[in-house]
């Protein structure tokens, strides 16, 4: 997505250098108001509607994706209780095999937290709010074996940054 992104910048960049460009030579042929007014305006319903469904287009591909962490197989998924407080996390459990479905239902003792899941190169993969009085649920298919941290995203007091565990995930069954 990133890299889409990128590239649709630097095409959209050079779009934007062909108009200036062209502006800058057509301003001396020296057409009166009237006439450049009269050419142009024919073409701006066109370029309307073309903004229109490029909007739509561009919109659509890009959000369908979402969201991220939608599970591939919701019959088969486990669910996994999440309890936060100042500061560790208790799971009803941590090790895993790969291609297994799970259902976090994330809950908070005490402050907000945030529940995130980083893979083995600390590679953020899914995260939800840990919140008192609420359960939050996220959805997390794990594709890889290997080592998995649980890192808080929010700021909870003076030991936040201490507030990790470990999710094992070991090959296929
Ligand atoms: Cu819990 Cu930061």
């Amino acid at each position: 997505m990133q890299h889409l992104a990128w590239y649709l910048t630097l095409i959209f960049i050079g779009l934007l250098i062909v108009i200036f460009v062209s502006f800058i030579f057509s301003s001396k042929s020296g057409e009166s108001y009237e006439e450049v007014a009269r050419r142009d305006y024919r073409h701006r319903q066109k370029l309307f509607w073309l903004v229109i469904v490029a909007g739509v287009i561009i919109s659509v591909t890009t959000l369908l994706p979402w969201p991220h962490s939608a599970t591939t197989n919701p019959a088969n998924e486990k669910v996994v209780q999440v309890v936060a407080s100042q500061w560790h996390w208790e799971l009803s459990q941590q090790q895993f095999h790969s291609g297994d479905a799970v259902k976090f239902e994330v809950t908070s003792k005490d402050v907000n937290h945030g529940f995130g899941i980083y893979d083995a190169n600390m590679k953020m993969q899914a995260q939800v709010q840990a919140m008192p009085g609420y359960t939050n649920t996220l959805h997390y298919t794990f594709t890889k074996p290997g080592e998995y941290k649980v890192l808080c995203l929010e700021y909870c007091g003076l030991a936040h940054h201490n507030m990790t565990t470990t999710l094992t995930v070991l090959s296929a069954r």
